[in-house]
């Protein structure tokens, strides 16, 4: 694998869950692969769970990991080619970049959208940048549109939680649900998930949301997509909650019917579904406390597998990058 920045850089996503759960029995069966070597994460925007799970992940593999807050510590970079820098930027990503190529064996960086511009969005400049000018592997720690690492991490917790149970006589039915929210936030979940999910063959993949909240097709094409919430939770043997803002006319908030939150009442419509959310998640407005705080909610197995997926990225790259 020489880069990981979309479902597209796995060739077998099978054999991928398979190598994450083993390094979940044994964390440390590859602790010198990556000796003497060093990886940068860089954060533009906030994080928790894929800092910490990162760095985690890079030291059961033998890795030294350096985290840079460039977002609030560093100096304001420029992505755009060409452009006279007399503004608020002070270096050019062409500069920056080959600089940490020489630091690092491994830059993995976080951006998010504007939510402003979306062609410009849509465009991933920023990783793409970081791609052309860092000449090492580059990882997403979720960029303006997907986040790769949080899907590969929702495919290894599905499976393992299949492989706990009784085999069923179809395929599993997955369910991604919009849900309220207090701002508008950026599509990359809920792109990334869909993108992993109609990649995956082991499931029935489902997506429901209000009007006016359809996401970018090539990310849901293969899917079944439905207003109605409650035709979609019928059966699910997984419920995937996630608010996202419009794309169409994009990064807006239109509905934001609080009906749409997920309570236990519209559980009993499922198949006793496991829930799952990425985190960070605002209690009893995306999520009410009862599903949370219920044996049907998967949210720290799901967190807690981020770091069985870092560690089978970068084992991948410090392998075969
Ligand atoms: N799910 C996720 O990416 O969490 P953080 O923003 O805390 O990294």
């Amino acid at each position: 694998m020489k880069q990981f920045i979309s479902a597209n850089d796995v060739t077998n996503m099978d054999a991928l869950v398979k190598k994450a759960l083993a390094y979940k029995a044994n964390p440390f069966k590859d602790k010198l692969l990556g000796a003497g070597k060093r990886i940068g994460l860089l954060f533009l925007n906030p994080s928790m769970r894929t800092r910490l799970s990162t760095q985690i992940a890079a030291q059961n593999l033998g890795m030294e990991a350096i985290v840079f807050n460039v977002g609030s510590e560093g100096w304001a970079l420029e992505f755009e080619e060409e452009a006279i820098m007399s503004g608020s930027t002070v270096e050019h990503v062409k500069d920056a970049a080959p600089i940490m190529g020489k630091y690092f064996d491994v830059l993995a960086i976080r951006t998010f959208p504007s939510l402003k511009n979306k062609d410009d969005d849509y465009s991933e400049l920023y990783i793409k940048q970081f791609i052309k000018y860092a000449g090492i592997p580059v990882v997403s720690l979720e960029s303006a549109t997907l986040h790769p690492l949080q899907s590969f991490t929702d495919v290894i917790t599905i499976t393992e939680l299949l492989q706990q149970r009784p085999p069923l006589n179809k395929k599993p039915k997955v369910v991604l649900t919009w849900a309220p929210h207090v701002k508008p936030l950026p599509q990359c979940v809920a792109n990334s998930f869909a993108q992993w999910m109609t990649a995956w063959d082991g499931v029935d993949f489902v997506i429901t949301h209000p009007e006016d909240y359809e996401l970018n097709e090539q990310f849901t094409k293969g899917a079944t997509i439905t207003h109605n919430q409650d035709k979609a939770l019928k059966d699910a043997d997984f419920v995937y909650v996630k608010n996202w803002s419009t794309y169409t006319d994009y990064g807006r908030m239109y509905c934001n019917d609080p009906r749409w939150m997920l309570t236990q009442q519209k559980l009993l419509l499922t198949n006793n579904a496991k829930v799952m959310h990425c985190l960070p998640v605002r209690r009893n407005v995306e999520l009410s406390d009862e599903v949370l705080d219920s044996t049907n909610s998967i949210v720290t197995l799901q967190a807690g597998n981020r770091v069985w997926a870092a560690q089978t990225v970068l084992s991948e790259i410090l392998a075969h990058g």
